[in-house]
């Protein structure tokens, strides 16, 4: 009792210069900020680029303050600006260059073996945007799933185009979770060529992971009206089975349905509408009469199937199996007995 009421003077004293230090160091943080800012938030800050041409060189305080590095100082980007001399013009050439990897290594390393960054040359900004960045998840956010189709198709603008109007863009419109968006074929960081064996739509991939990675998954099959038969039954197919085998010229999902237009077959603009089976079949098969293309394509040999010619093949499996194992296991059982009946015969 008696040493705390003594001493207890300690503990305001103590909060308060603790206070006293976290202000201060607070307020150079934020200090070095506002210096910077003394010049950039001038809206009519703006210098002429080396065409000629005018940039703006304002910075909203208040939309930096709300962006994911609203605590990250000036100079921890720009770290080639220390102070403002570049400010008085000729004196020392402000140098924007700006590395992201200092506090992103793992997307920077990444980001390094893509075809943006060997072949394209194109920084961080193009797709994040460089001082406003906002969280991932915001649906503002430049790089959130539905604005893709807008920030790659800035460049791509013939696949965004495509895939806007597609089965697949008009769900991930509407809002739908389980629809792709073009991150979800081609990854985000390290996009390679298509050409490249490691792209993730490489031609050997398309019908082994980048559809089914969908259409063969029950959880999400079962949601919609479609179903896992068109992957079970490519696999079973002339196609599938050649494909599989390392045929480069045999047919993918992709050869039959297109990439980033591909359309329900009641669409009439569809690959697969039964008016333009000719045609699509016929870049591989150049002879294809119309009836060549008229019979289903995606069936399976299945007794419950949903129509009658799957039943009729069902069935005939099932017979054939029924048939094959009798006489494969009548010859065994044949062989069997006339050895039996051999070594008896031979014993003395
Ligand atoms: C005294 C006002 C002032 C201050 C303070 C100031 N700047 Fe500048 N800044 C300018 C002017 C003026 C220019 C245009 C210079 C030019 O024409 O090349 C500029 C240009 C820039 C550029 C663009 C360079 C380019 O090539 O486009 C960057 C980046 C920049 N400043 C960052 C900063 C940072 C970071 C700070 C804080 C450390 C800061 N500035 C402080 C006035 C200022
Ligand atoms: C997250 C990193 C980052 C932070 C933090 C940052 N900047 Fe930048 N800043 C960039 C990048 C990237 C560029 C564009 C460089 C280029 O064009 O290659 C840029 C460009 C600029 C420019 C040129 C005009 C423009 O918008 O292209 C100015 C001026 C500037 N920054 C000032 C500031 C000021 C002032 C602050 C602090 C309030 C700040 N920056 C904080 C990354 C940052
Ligand atoms: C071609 C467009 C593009 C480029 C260029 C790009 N990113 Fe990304 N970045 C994305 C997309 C898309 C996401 C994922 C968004 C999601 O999953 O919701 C992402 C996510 C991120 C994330 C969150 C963590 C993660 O990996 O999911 C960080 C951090 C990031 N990027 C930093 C960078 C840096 C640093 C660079 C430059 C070295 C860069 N990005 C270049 C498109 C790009
Ligand atoms: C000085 C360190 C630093 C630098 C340099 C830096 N960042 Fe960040 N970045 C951060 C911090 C801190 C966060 C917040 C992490 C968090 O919220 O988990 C972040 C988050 C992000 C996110 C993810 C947002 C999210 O929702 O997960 C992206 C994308 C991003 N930064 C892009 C960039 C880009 C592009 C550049 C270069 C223009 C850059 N960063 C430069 C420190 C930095
Ligand atoms: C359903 C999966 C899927 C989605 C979603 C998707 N792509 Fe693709 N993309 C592919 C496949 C597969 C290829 C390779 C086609 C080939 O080999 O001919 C490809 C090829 C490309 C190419 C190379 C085209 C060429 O001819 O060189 C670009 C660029 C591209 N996609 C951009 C995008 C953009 C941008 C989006 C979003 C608007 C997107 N993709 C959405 C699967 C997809
Ligand atoms: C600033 C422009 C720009 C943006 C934004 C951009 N790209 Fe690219 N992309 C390019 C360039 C340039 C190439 C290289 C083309 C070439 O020379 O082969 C390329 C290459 C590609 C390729 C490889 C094409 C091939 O040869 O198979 C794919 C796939 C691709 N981009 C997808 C995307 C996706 C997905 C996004 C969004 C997350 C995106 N790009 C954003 C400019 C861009
Ligand atoms: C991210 C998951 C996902 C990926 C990857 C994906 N799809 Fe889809 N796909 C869907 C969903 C979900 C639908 C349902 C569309 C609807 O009914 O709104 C669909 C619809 C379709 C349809 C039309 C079905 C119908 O009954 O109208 C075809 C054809 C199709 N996809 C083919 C493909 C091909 C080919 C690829 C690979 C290049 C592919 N999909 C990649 C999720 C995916
Ligand atoms: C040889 C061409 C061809 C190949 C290869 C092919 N499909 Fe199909 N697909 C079709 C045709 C034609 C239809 C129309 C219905 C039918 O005939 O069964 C169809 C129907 C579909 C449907 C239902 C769409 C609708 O509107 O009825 C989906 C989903 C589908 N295919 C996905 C795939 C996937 C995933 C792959 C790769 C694993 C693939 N297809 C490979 C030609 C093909
Ligand atoms: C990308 C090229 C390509 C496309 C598109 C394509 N096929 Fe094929 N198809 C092949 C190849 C290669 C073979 C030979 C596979 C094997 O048996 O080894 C084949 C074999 C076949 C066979 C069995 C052998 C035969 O010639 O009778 C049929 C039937 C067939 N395809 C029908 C179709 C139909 C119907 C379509 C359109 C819906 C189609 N194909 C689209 C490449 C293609």
């Amino acid at each position: 009792m008696m040493w705390t009421k003594k001493k207890l003077w300690i503990v305001p004293l103590g909060l308060f210069s603790l206070l006293l230090v976290y202000g201060i160091i607070g307020e150079t943080a934020w200090g070095d900020n506002s210096k910077c800012l003394s010049c950039h938030q001038d809206k009519n800050l703006s210098k002429k680029d080396d065409r000629g041409n005018k940039v703006s060189l304002f910075v909203s305080e208040d939309q930096f303050k709300k962006s994911v590095h609203g605590n990250v100082a000036c100079t921890d980007c720009h770290t080639r600006i220390l102070d403002d001399s570049h400010a008085s013009k000729g004196v020392k050439k402000a140098d924007r260059k700006v590395d992201c990897g200092t506090c992103h290594e793992e997307s920077e390393t990444k980001y390094k073996t893509s075809v943006h960054s060997i072949k394209a040359e194109i920084s961080c900004k193009e797709c994040h945007g460089h001082h406003y960045v906002i969280p991932l998840t915001d649906p503002k956010s430049a790089t959130y799933r539905t604005n893709l189709i807008q920030t790659c198709g800035a460049c791509h603008s013939e696949e965004g185009k495509q895939f806007s109007e597609s089965v697949h863009g008009v769900g991930l419109f509407r809002g739908r979770p389980n629809h792709p968006t073009c991150t979800t074929c081609h990854g985000t960081h390290g996009i390679k060529p298509r050409t490249d064996p490691e792209s993730a739509v490489h031609e050997r991939k398309i019908a082994i992971t980048t559809c089914p990675q969908c259409h063969a998954a029950e959880q999400i099959t079962k949601e919609y009206r479609f179903t896992t038969k068109p992957v079970k039954s490519y696999y079973d197919s002339f196609h599938g089975l050649s494909y599989r085998g390392g045929d480069t010229f045999s047919a993918n999902c992709a050869s039959c349905h297109g990439v980033h237009d591909i359309r329900s077959s009641s669409d009439p603009k569809s690959m697969i509408h039964k008016d333009n089976l000719q045609k699509t079949c016929g870049v591989c098969h150049p002879k294809a009469s119309i009836n060549f293309a008229k019979g289903k394509i995606h069936t399976l040999a299945d007794i419950k199937g949903t129509d009658f010619g799957e039943k009729a093949v069902g069935w005939v499996r099932v017979i054939y199996i029924i048939l094959i194992v009798s006489v494969i296991g009548g010859l065994t059982f044949f062989n069997f007995t006339d050895w039996l009946r051999k070594t008896i015969d031979r014993k003395p």
